[in-house]
């Protein structure tokens, strides 16, 4: 019988508390030092590490039956997926900001700027519901240091502690997006996760 398969963040700020969500489920397996995909030693099921933007991809097409990512990612990409179930850890927001000093003061002055973000999709959706026109710098990471490089005028991205924006002395604008983990699954495949969670984990110990 083919495995189930569990597709979950290699390494970042899920990973940690992905790992303990299915160690809760009574799940043995070893971390991905092992290899990028690791069995569970009381389960036919198999671990997939990967980076947290690909795991929607691989649940969608069927090698993944489930995942675990940030609604955040999800709603970026569009994909439409089944959630399961959000899992209430990993919180953060998506916010745009600008330099403390900054002559933007609200959303409206955002008219003809430049905002650097990773989120180009769930930003343009925002800015076009307010009728704001502005351009789009689209980064991979380390936003937060654009404005002080002069890339751009303002950055949307997101805030977890918030510690980021101070050090790059920024100021919120407005929250646009409330993001925390969830459980997503394959929608043809339509399996139960806690029948298969609860199920398999009866093999020895
Ligand atoms: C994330 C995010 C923010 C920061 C927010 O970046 O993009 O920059 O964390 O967290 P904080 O509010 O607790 O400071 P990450 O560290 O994942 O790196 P990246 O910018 O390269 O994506
Ligand atoms: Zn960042």
């Amino acid at each position: 019988m083919k495995k189930t398969r569990i597709a979950l963040q290699s390494k970042g700020r899920l990973k940690e508390r992905s790992v303990e969500f299915l160690r809760s489920k009574g799940l043995k397996f070893p971390e991905n030092g092992e290899g990028l995909l690791t069995s569970c030693s009381n389960a036919d099921i198999e671990i997939l590490w990967l980076r947290d933007d690909d795991i929607p991809e691989y649940v969608r097409c069927g090698a993944a039956d489930f995942g675990i990512v940030g609604e955040n990612v999800l709603q970026e990409q569009k994909s439409g997926l089944r959630i399961i179930r959000k899992l209430g850890f990993s919180k953060c927001r998506l916010v745009i900001a600008v330099p403390k000093n900054s002559r933007i003061l609200e959303l409206a002055d955002l008219e003809g700027e430049r905002i650097a973000t990773s989120y180009p999709s769930l930003l343009c959706d925002f800015l076009q519901s307010r009728n704001i026109h502005a351009t789009m710098i689209p980064l991979s990471g380390s936003v937060e240091i654009a404005p002080e490089m002069s890339l751009s005028d303002a950055i949307c991205d997101l805030v977890q502690s918030g510690n980021t924006l101070k050090i790059h002395n920024l100021r919120e604008l407005k929250t646009i997006f409330e993001s925390e983990a969830v459980l997503i699954g394959n929608s043809e495949k339509n399996l139960n996760f806690d029948t298969v969670a609860r199920g398999r984990a009866t093999r020895g110990k």
